[in-house]
């Protein structure tokens, strides 16, 4: 088992580069099962996740090649249907292979989904999803199976923009007869990353990115090139975690634009940031004021962005309100940064924030974005702070000790 050791006490400054999206690879690299011959996908950044699903890619019988971030599938030897329980209970993007098998071979299952403990997280809406494009869904012993002859478009209205419901029934209805309309649909940009594929690959998909996406089926689609998206949530980490440190960063390779939220509170609070075309510059040197954040779907306040920015709120003056009303259970980073000190008070669905001095204590990642909060905590805390279960944060950061230790945080991995 390993851990992360953080020295606090480092401001950081330089520059970081951004590896491609976690949550628009995942996805796209599953749509590969969807193109005839063979597809080429760079800026696939390596990590657990993007490892795990590759072996269920290669245990369906597709073949895959995965080097210097390139990702090269070619899908036409697939003869099975069904991805291993043993792979697919570890990570919830599995089910990405549901909508992608089912487009294509009319039949797909999987066991019901993992992940993130983040929240109860059901998957009602990709069946419903599914049922309206024609397919029979049967759920026994924890296994989801689909079946359907025939797939046909229809009028599928989203109770809740999901981003893994929009693009599993995005994935689906593109070789469905006839037209799809998702009304509600998630409008975060990795759907839009996996509309772009699906369409460079031959799907008719228009609206990606807006409340209503249109789809008109097609009978194949062919393997082609594409490139990953910036990760806007490690973006973001990087952004909050020089202002944490009172740092001068230079965050490289982002797409600003699916940064704002972050931006304008950041600005509330003092941090001045500097936009360019693929970068952006952090730097704060003024006192942190403290701001309130309600977490929404896209384009609002990231939910995969609240427990950094809940760790940032500890050094800023006054008392900042943090609202989570995406998932019901994603606080979990709450307890660790107040065993290092954090005075935190979960109220419901908020947690009040009062500004704190953080010292090194030994936590454990609860979750993916819970333990990026942790190493934004132990940067600016008091002595040392022990980071236990790292392999979360590993599902999510690529060479994320070394991309800090460049910034000069003390930050160090110890077995
Ligand atoms: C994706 C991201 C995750 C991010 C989240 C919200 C990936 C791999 N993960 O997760 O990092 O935090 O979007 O931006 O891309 N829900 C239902 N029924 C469903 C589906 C979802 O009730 O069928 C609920 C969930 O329980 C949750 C909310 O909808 O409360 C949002 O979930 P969703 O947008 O689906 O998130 P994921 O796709 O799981």
């Amino acid at each position: 088992m390993s851990r992360l050791i953080v020295e606090g006490g480092a401001r950081l400054t330089g520059e970081v580069n951004i590896s491609g999206a976690k949550n628009a690879a995942l996805p796209v690299v599953v749509a590969t099962l969807m193109g005839e011959g063979e597809s080429l996908i760079f800026d696939i950044p390596a990590l657990r996740d993007i490892n795990n699903l590759i072996k269920i890619l290669e245990s369906l019988g597709a073949e895959v090649h995965y080097e210097n971030n390139r990702l090269k599938v070619n899908s036409d030897g697939v003869n099975r249907l069904e991805a291993p329980y043993s792979l697919a209970r570890q990570m919830r993007a599995s089910y990405y292979t549901l909508g992608a098998l089912l487009a294509r071979y009319g039949e797909a299952a999987t066991t019901l989904p993992g992940g993130c403990e983040i929240g109860n997280r059901p998957i009602d809406l990709h069946l419903k999803g599914f049922k309206a494009l024609g397919a029979d869904v049967n759920i026994e012993h924890g296994v989801v199976e689909l079946k359907a002859d025939k797939l046909t478009g229809d009028k599928i209205y989203l109770d809740y923009p999901s981003v893994g419901a929009t693009m599993n029934i995005m994935m689906a209805a593109s070789m469905a007869e006839g037209k799809t309309i998702i009304e509600n649909s998630a409008r975060e940009p990795e759907i839009v990353d996996l509309a772009n594929y699906l369409n460079v690959m031959g799907a008719d998909i228009k609206g990606a990115g807006t409340d209503i996406i249109r789809i008109n089926g097609v009978e194949k689609l062919i393997g082609s090139e594409y490139t990953i998206i910036p990760d806007r949530i490690e973006t973001g980490t990087y952004m909050m975690a020089a202002a944490i440190t009172r740092g001068d960063v230079y965050v490289n390779n982002v797409l600003v634009e699916h940064v704002k939220p972050l931006i304008a509170k950041l600005k509330e609070m003092g941090v001045e940031i500097e936009e360019d075309v693929d970068r952006v510059r952090v730097n704060a040197t003024k006192d942190l004021k403290s701001v309130d954040i309600k977490t929404l779907p896209y384009p609002g306040f990231p939910t995969d962005m609240q427990s950094q920015m809940m760790a940032l709120l500890t050094r800023a003056e006054g008392t900042s309100i943090v609202i989570e009303t995406v998932f019901e259970n994603r606080f979990g980073h709450v307890d660790e940064l107040k065993r290092m000190g954090a005075n935190l008070k979960i109220d419901g669905k908020a947690v009040i924030v009062e500004q704190s001095e953080l010292s090194g204590a030994k936590v454990t990642a609860t979750d993916l974005r819970a333990g990026a909060a942790l190493i934004l905590g132990g940067l600016v805390a008091e002595g040392e702070t022990k980071i236990n279960d790292i392999y979360h944060i590993k599902r999510g950061y690529e060479n994320v000790t070394e991309k800090f230790r460049g910034l000069g945080a003390k930050i160090k991995e110890v077995k």
